[in-house]
């Protein structure tokens, strides 16, 4: 239990005495405060009685404080700090309570992104989460707009100084229909693939642009039969027959067999990308946007955590 305090002043008084302190005159403290002289006085006056000793001098025209009213400014500024933070923390608990979120994210993201929304959405009931999805292009113009909160991606653009938090793998997979006759081989090279017809994203696709790099990375030029505008649209094509195509591992899912698809085991794949969350450099951000970045960073499959794993399971077989 609180012990009660002994001198018994109220945070009113001691805002007048750190005006009054602060003014160096009674009557400028009370025209800051918007309050009468006399209640200032008068407030004075009754703070002194309960401290028990004079607060402040005024001998003719020079205003100036005891040795207890030194001290007690300096306790009531620490109060005040104390207490404007504490006055921050709950109107930030308050804007948790009810708000707004803006995501945008592009398409190959919405295999995820709910998984990923899904206990922040639980722990917030009272945030209204507003999610667009679209191409790479789409949304980097959004980014570009300063439309959204926070930004879903693999290919951020190198023209905006954006800060980036990579929180998942995102391994790029080339893809055959079920059954084809390279699903057989091991490490092919991609000129095997010469003969071979290719179906790719539209225009503006984070995913098509990947896969164009990773290409030219290797010198191949791939024979592009058609372009389609959805992940799931280049699924179905695939599997079909009509060629083959680079997607995300999360487009396909942990079981490709599943939609008629095979893996190629092909050199230089899965192209290794990761997800992205961004927003512009400088940009401050929400609390409900802040909250949710500590959700993507405590992610279990986090990017850095994979890393560091990886590299100490390959340090101790090394040693082993
Ligand atoms: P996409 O996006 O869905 O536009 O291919 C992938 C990306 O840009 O990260």
């Amino acid at each position: 239990m609180l012990k009660r305090p002994a001198i018994r002043a109220s945070l009113h008084q001691l805002r007048i005495f750190a005006a009054v302190a602060q003014h160096a005159s009674v009557t400028r403290a009370a025209a800051a405060l918007a309050l009468a002289q006399p209640t200032v006085s008068i407030q004075l006056k009754e703070l002194a009685a309960a401290v028990g000793m004079p607060l402040i001098e005024i001998s003719g025209r020079r205003f100036s404080l005891t040795h207890a009213g030194e001290d007690l400014l300096a306790v009531a500024d620490r109060m005040y700090e104390e207490w404007g933070a504490f006055e921050m923390r709950v109107a930030e608990m308050k804007g948790l309570r009810r708000g707004r979120l803006r995501l945008a994210a592009v398409t190959t993201a919405e295999y995820f992104v709910p998984d990923l929304l899904g206990p922040f959405a639980r722990a917030y009931p009272g945030i209204e989460v507003q999610l667009e999805v679209a191409n790479r292009d789409q949304i980097v113009d959004r980014l570009e707009q300063n439309r959204d909160d926070l930004y879903v991606m693999m290919m951020p653009p190198g023209h905006v100084a954006l800060e980036r938090i990579a929180f998942l793998d995102n391994p790029l997979v080339l893809l055959a229909p079920l059954g084809h006759p390279l699903a057989k081989r091991r490490a092919l090279p991609l000129a095997a693939l010469a003969g071979e017809s290719f179906i790719v994203r539209e225009r503006g696709s984070g995913t098509r642009m990947a896969a164009e790099e990773a290409f030219r990375a290797h010198g191949f030029v791939p024979r592009v039969r058609m372009e389609l505008g959805s992940n799931e649209a280049v699924k179905h094509a695939v599997a079909a027959g009509l060629g083959l195509a680079v997607l995300s591992q999360h487009a396909v899912g942990a079981t490709p067999a599943a939609s008629g698809l095979a893996v190629l085991a092909v050199r230089g794949f899965p192209v290794r990308r990761s997800w992205q969350v961004v927003y512009p450099s400088g940009r401050p951000l929400s609390i409900v946007a802040r909250t949710l970045l500590e959700f993507v960073r405590a992610q279990p499959a986090s990017v850095a955590g994979r890393r560091s794993r990886a590299r100490s399971r390959k340090a101790s077989a090394g040693r082993g």
